[in-house]
């Protein structure tokens, strides 16, 4: 006898999103690694899969915390203190431990205050939505992420309007919100860091033309918190100089290598994204081990040390983006520790990381639609404890990669990428 849910799996499969990704995998079965397994993560940037030992150079730990004893010890201290979870959603009481968290994030950020997330996806889905009514307007650059798209999606299924701008285009910002007056207030959504290409927003221009418009600012600055800016405080201070008229969000478990997300802004906004984001209110926290961490994440970042860091991930990306310059490589971005060689052809893309693979490095592939149709990349994450023997091996063999796969040299990258 056939369930619904039988007849449900079938009609999923028929679906042109299911057919696509089936068809990916037969097509390129031995070249997708979609389906890795990482067995083992020792120190260092090495992994273990299939009794292979590999350089990893697909990991958001970009300072390379992750291995670090003090964040581990706090972790495992934090287990002891509060028990592995606090078991109850912060609408109804918050651990000592989150409030502390808090107070310190906002210490060091420069903000009145900051509010934890389970995650940035559902800080996104929760306040983008908490924020804006029936009278405003959310606009949001096109390459603004996933996880904004869908909190802006929640937001027009309850009535208010959404629009898009065309990327990093402050310009375009200003015509698309002179058309979508009349309205109360926009929300304008951007990345601080766009994770595909490593780019970044011109955030003065796009500030400038929020305050003329009756605009606040939402900025995604996951990729950046913990690693850009003076203290890792990420992209927003560096560019503005204050925090004035915008939301700050911010990754704890990308450079923080941690586990949560925050938002950044005046006390009082504060208490309204408690009162008004359904993913704080309705469900479960960020687990109080990880809150301890996050203290001892801000207490490193604020030392000297983050500058030894800095100086380590800094001398790592200069000796990469020179190497792939001298073979010849088209690189997007390097602004960031997020360095994308363009490859182009999807297939092609999906081949060139199994060859480097088959080499003993991990980098992803990204394609469409995370990139642009045939602008498939190799992106490569540089952290700080990588090696130069392992940054010179991977030059090594993308110099053999451009030999056999006669890479694009001299397409214009930002044309062609986001
Ligand atoms: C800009 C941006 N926002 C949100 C996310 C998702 O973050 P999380 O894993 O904390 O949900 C990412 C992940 O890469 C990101 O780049």
């Amino acid at each position: 006898m056939s369930f619904p849910i039988d007849r449900m799996m079938a009609s999923l499969r028929r679906t042109g999103l299911s057919r696509f990704f089936e068809r990916f995998a037969e097509q390129f079965a031995d070249e997708h690694l979609k389906d890795l397994v990482v067995d083992a993560a020792g120190s260092g940037r090495v992994i273990e899969v299939n009794d292979r030992r590999l350089v990893n150079f697909a990991s958001d730990s970009f300072l390379g915390l992750d291995q670090d004893l003090r964040v581990q010890n706090a972790v495992a201290q934090g287990a002891r203190d509060w028990g592995t979870h606090n078991g109850a959603s912060r609408a109804f009481s918050s651990v000592r431990a989150n409030i502390v968290a808090e107070q310190k994030l906002a210490a060091w950020l420069g903000t009145e205050a900051t509010l934890i997330y389970p995650s940035v996806t559902l800080a996104n889905l929760g306040a983008i939505p908490g924020l804006v009514g029936k009278q405003d307007v959310v606009v949001f650059d096109e390459f603004a992420h996933n996880s904004m798209q869908e909190g802006i999606k929640i937001a027009r299924s309850n009535g208010t309007s959404s629009t898009r701008f065309r990327h990093n285009d402050a310009c375009d910002l200003e015509r698309v919100l002179r058309n979508a007056r009349p309205y109360r207030f926009a929300l304008i959504a951007v990345d601080g860091v766009y994770s595909m290409g490593g780019d970044l927003p011109p955030l003065a221009d796009l500030a400038s033309v929020a305050r003329e418009n009756d605009a606040v600012l939402y900025v995604d600055d996951a990729h950046g918190t913990g690693v850009l800016g003076e203290c890792g405080r990420g992209t927003v201070l560096d560019a503005l100089g204050s925090y004035e008229n915008l939301l700050i969000v911010g990754s704890l478990s990308k450079a923080f290598s941690c586990a949560g997300a925050f938002i950044g802004c005046p006390a009082a906004m504060c208490h309204q994204l408690k009162i008004r984001s359904n993913s704080y209110v309705f469900g479960g926290p960020v687990p109080p081990p990880y809150l301890e961490a996050v203290c001892t994440v801000v207490d490193i970042l604020m030392s000297d040390e983050y500058l030894c860091l800095r100086a380590a991930l800094d001398r790592n990306l200069q000796r990469l983006i020179a190497g792939t310059a001298e073979i010849g490589l088209t690189v997007i971005g390097g602004q960031t520790p997020i360095v994308s060689v363009l490859i182009g052809d999807d297939g092609d893309t999906l081949r060139a990381g199994r060859f480097l693979f088959d080499h003993g490095f991990y980098v992803q592939s990204v394609l469409f639609p995370a990139v642009p149709y045939r602008a498939g990349v190799l992106r490569i994450q540089v952290n700080a404890n990588h090696t130069i023997d392992q940054i010179d091996g991977l030059l090594e063999v993308l110099c053999a990669l451009s030999r056999q796969f006669h890479l694009p040299v001299t397409m214009d990258a930002h044309r062609v990428a986001a």
